[in-house]
């Protein structure tokens, strides 16, 4: 199985006022073609900026060190922000907790979308539209003719959400970076978010890189997790595997704090099921 991303030997420091933050320390992994790899640990683990800054997003001081850092095939180690900068809209797609950071309150949602294909894709307002159009019936948009006409803020949550994945989706990625895209949802619109990642993942195979701190989460919807803790990985392996025999009294502890591991881990299956059958 082809690796759609390799990162090996990881480091990032941040200077701060009583000296320097080693935020992410020689951290190594990689993700399948079509394969969710969740990142997991408490707050403030690293998983954001070990995300982040593989698309070249990091805070205006930190320092970044790695030894290997390879897209679909490419040493993007090396990449100018312009080069970057196409990277991240078009082959790899990027959604967050709070999709209100995603869009711009001052544009409609439709334009928002057809901006993502005009600037990457091709300069075709048709094909943007029907483009968007299709996106927002494959994420489950109601009425997606009239959603394209509003304004972020006239959104429910559950619906921006889903509206940030569709802009995610404009340019077909390969990737996926998804920084703790439920954790603002209730459990019910968590779930039916987390089956939809999970059935555009089985139509489109693209590959996930999803974080979380909820390991209930994790059972949902990864296949490899690497667990983090003070900016390092320190347990790696299969979900199965590392939910039925963590290694590492931290990952039993994060394990333990989430009663809902079983209904999330059956969602999982029943999402798995229905797009296999
Ligand atoms: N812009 C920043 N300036 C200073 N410190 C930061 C910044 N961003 C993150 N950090 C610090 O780096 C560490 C890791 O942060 P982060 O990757 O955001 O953690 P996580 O996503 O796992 O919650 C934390 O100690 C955090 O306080
Ligand atoms: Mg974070």
């Amino acid at each position: 199985m082809q690796n759609i991303l390799e990162i090996s030997d990881l480091e990032i420091d941040i200077p701060m006022k009583s000296g320097i933050l080693h935020a992410v320390r020689g951290v190594s992994f990689s993700i399948e073609k079509g394969k969710t790899l969740c990142l997991v640990g408490e707050s403030g683990s690293g998983k954001s900026l070990t995300a982040m800054s593989i698309i070249g997003l990091l805070p205006p001081k930190g320092i970044k060190r790695v030894s290997k850092s390879r897209f679909d095939g490419q040493d993007i180690a090396g990449f100018s922000e312009p080069q970057m900068q196409d990277l991240r809209g078009k082959a790899i797609g990027v959604i967050f907790q709070d999709p209100m950071m995603a869009f711009n309150p001052t544009m409609t949602i439709g334009r928002q979308l057809e901006e993502v294909y005009l600037r990457h894709i091709a300069r075709d307002k048709t094909k943007a539209r029907a483009k968007a159009l299709d996106l927002f019936r494959k994420v489950g948009m109601t009425q997606p003719e009239a959603r394209m006409g509003q304004y972020p803020h006239e959104l429910s949550g559950g619906l921006r959400q889903r509206a940030m994945i569709a802009m995610a989706l404009m340019c077909e990625p390969s990737l996926l970076i998804a920084d703790e895209p439920t954790t603002a949802l209730d459990v019910t619109m968590q779930v039916q978010v987390l089956a939809l990642l999970r059935s555009i993942q089985n139509d489109l195979g693209i590959s996930i890189l999803f974080i979380t701190h909820d390991l209930g989460v994790v059972a949902a919807i990864a296949d490899r997790v690497a667990v983090m803790k003070s900016g390092q990985i320190i347990e790696f392996g299969e979900v199965s595997q590392v939910l039925k025999a963590p290694s590492q009294d931290y990952t039993k502890a994060l394990i333990a704090a989430v009663p809902k591991v079983k209904a999330l881990a059956a969602v999982h299956a029943a999402v798995a099921e229905a797009a296999h059958g």
